[in-house]
């Protein structure tokens, strides 16, 4: 988007595989973890409660090694987002209903362990991710593998579906929800990620796009530097705001040729006590949770 490439006041972030560098990996589990995580792992995992806190920072330690995400290091994994999601309980009922869900950039997959945890049947829940080791580190993080049935596949979304196992699910998923994925690119680059990813979905009216994402008032460009092993390969990504949300959905919808129902709201962090500011520029950028529902017409 020429607009945005022309913006000032871009953020670089500097990304480092080394945990004392980045100053986004967070030491302080407890300060990271709300009480209804808390409550929802120890009843998920059965661990007994004075191993939580070394069990939440060997999955870190280990997520971190596979890929420095920012939302890997603060531990955002931790409090599930779908929850904050104003479209959770409708989701939520229709994947408890046999609907299908399609988790993009799952990681770990921790929003589809939470509708496990609140009663959805895993058999038609999915999963991808560049990084196969996330699903592991799932498996032993939420300690399900043997009872979570959903399936996950290692996919690069970055190339062409028909050459992934993404294929065999193309029109067939009634939920896709997208988590801290998308703004991993940049504007341009989401639209054509966005209208990729929709023709997952059952081509008929009430197939669901969720999302959930940093954003930004007014939009932000985040240049990444020393990126390294950053699973997306991009160096610059786009936090958008709801205005932008639905440019970016226009244009879909002409790509696509389907009609979109589209809702959102930015919801800043701060205002439910999910977000604190250092001080710091880094700081000042995070803490915007755009979150949206796309509904096919
Ligand atoms: C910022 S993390 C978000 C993870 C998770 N959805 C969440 O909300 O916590 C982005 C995820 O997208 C995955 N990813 C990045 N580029 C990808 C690509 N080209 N294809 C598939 N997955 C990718 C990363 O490996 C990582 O797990």
């Amino acid at each position: 988007m020429a607009e945005a490439d022309k913006k000032d006041g871009d953020f670089v972030l500097h990304v480092t595989e080394n945990p004392d560098e980045a100053i986004y990996f967070y030491k302080e589990v407890d300060a990271a973890l709300q009480p209804r995580s808390r409550d929802m792992l120890l009843k998920y995992t059965a661990i007994p409660e004075d191993r939580l806190v070394s069990h939440i920072k060997e999955a870190q330690r280990r997520a971190f090694k596979v890929a420095p995400y920012s939302s890997v290091g603060s531990m955002t994994w931790l409090n599930p987002m779908i929850l904050l999601h104003f479209a959770y309980e409708k989701v939520l009922e229709r994947v408890k209903n046999g609907a299908s869900i399609l988790d993009c950039g799952c990681m770990i997959a921790q929003d589809l362990r939470q509708l496990a945890f609140d009663g959805a049947p895993t058999d038609h829940m999915y999963g991808f991710d560049l990084e196969p080791e996330f699903f592991d580190i799932g498996y032993d993080f939420f300690r399900d593998r043997q009872t979570f049935r959903g399936s996950f596949m290692k996919v690069d979304a970055g190339q062409d579906f028909s050459e992934t196992s993404l294929t065999d699910l193309v029109g067939k998923i009634d939920v896709i929800w997208c988590a801290k994925f998308i703004h991993l690119y940049d504007y341009d680059d989401q639209i054509a990620m966005a209208s990729k990813l929709v023709r997952l979905l059952k081509p008929r009216p009430g197939s669901m796009f969720v999302g959930s994402q940093n954003g930004f008032p007014g939009g932000k460009q985040m240049k990444l530097s020393g990126a390294g092993s950053m699973g997306s390969k991009t160096n610059t990504t786009f936090l958008c705001d709801v205005h932008q949300l639905k440019e970016i959905w226009k244009e879909v919808s002409k790509r696509t040729g389907l009609d979109f129902d589209v809702e959102g709201t930015l919801l800043n962090l701060r205002t439910i006590g999910r977000h604190k500011d250092n001080g710091s520029e880094y700081h000042k950028v995070i803490g915007y949770n755009l979150q949206y529902l796309i509904t096919i017409k």
